[in-house]
């Protein structure tokens, strides 16, 4: 019998700190186990149609510090494809394939979860996202990352904001939960943080914004693209589903410039950060706990631990189950955001 191999693959949006993953699991698994590695390209599309791409030492050298997935990644959904599982494990057997280790947020670790326990496929997990909102982790890694480019972003827009004396919308990321916008709101002095997990009352928005500008400063409004106003929906450019059935979020900061302008007569303008906050060079930080997942994703399959996540808690690295960790999003506690709300006006 080979050398035991195992398939690798990254899913859902990309996020910095997924190399540093993949080169953790890598070096660990040949230099101390003497594993083989295949890389599946594109999330859950490389195993369903056979894609693979090279994985060894070579292949992960340089990597470390480099934004985005070498492995590529989509949101492709395997249990929305005709025949999804039976592809997925007539290509694991084509491959030889033992085991693999599924890099994602919820929906790549919901699928790894459904494909361990109602299947078994063995899988071990690694949590990833920049939104920060998976349960049973204290942190993923690429939040640390988001929040810093936000942060220095808000920072740039205070100085432009009091050139000109308006209002400055700043847009970031957070589906369904408002972590980056709390911790750069709040790092870079904003004047008001709009988060999805507590619906907005405009009125009281464009009080904090009048207050801001008696005491003769421009306001910073950073708002979560999840954030919704108190009366109506959410407020959206584009209605179209991904595979997961998640719309593409965008479009409440522009809306509300235009809401602040209308109710206040101050000038308002919005900045979108959009992907910034996604790409580029992972923080430190990120870089640490990337590569410590990787380690101790590579440790799992060994035990054949399968079914389990690796997660952060306090400085540990602990297992729990994907589908336990998956189960209940981390959104921001509302005693949390009241605390930040004494720097809102
Ligand atoms: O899920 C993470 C996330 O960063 C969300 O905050 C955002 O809505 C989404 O990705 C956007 O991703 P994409 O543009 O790749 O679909």
């Amino acid at each position: 019998m080979g050398a035991k191999k195992i398939g690798v693959l990254t899913g859902g949006g990309d996020c910095p700190g997924l190399n540093a993953v993949i080169r953790g699991i890598v070096r660990k698994g040949v230099q101390e186990y003497d594993y083989d590695f295949t890389g599946f390209r594109d999330g859950w599309r490389g195993p369903l149609e056979g894609d693979t791409v090279p994985l060894d030492i070579p292949a992960v050298r340089g990597i470390l510090p480099r934004g985005g997935t070498i492995l590529g990644s989509s949101r492709t959904n395997p249990f929305k494809e005709e025949n999804g599982i039976r592809r997925i494990k007539e290509n694991l057997a084509k491959y030889e394939i033992d085991s693999l280790i599924a890099i994602g947020g919820e929906d790549t670790l919901g699928v790894a979860a459904r494909l361990t326990d109602e299947y078994g496929i063995p899988v071990v997990g690694v949590p990833k996202t920049i939104d920060n909102d998976l349960s049973a982790t204290d942190y993923t890694f690429g939040f640390d990352t988001a929040v810093g480019i936000a942060t220095e972003a808000i920072d740039r827009l205070h100085t432009t904001a009091e050139s000109h004396m308006r209002v400055l919308v700043v847009e970031v990321m957070g589906r369904h939960a408002g972590w980056i916008a709390l911790h750069s709101g709040l790092a870079g002095g904003a004047n008001v943080i709009l988060i999805p997990e507590q619906r907005f009352d405009v009125e009281q928005v464009c009080a904090w914004v009048t207050s801001r500008f008696k005491a003769s400063y421009a306001p910073i409004v950073v708002v979560a693209e999840g954030a919704m106003p108190k009366d109506g929906d959410m407020v959206l450019k584009d209605q179209s589903l991904d595979s997961f059935g998640h719309v593409r979020l965008s479009g409440v900061g522009e809306w509300l410039a235009k809401e602040i302008e209308k109710r206040t007569g101050k000038e308002a303008r919005t900045t979108v950060l959009g992907h910034v906050q996604r790409g580029g060079t992972p923080s430190a930080f990120d870089r640490w706990l990337a590569t410590r997942f990787g380690l101790h994703a590579i440790e799992a399959v060994r035990d054949g631990d399968f079914g389990k996540m690796v997660a952060l808690r306090g400085t540990d690295i602990v297992r729990v189950p994907i589908a336990e960790a998956t189960a209940k999003l981390k959104t921001v506690d509302p005693e949390l955001y009241k605390e930040v709300g004494v720097f809102f006006g």
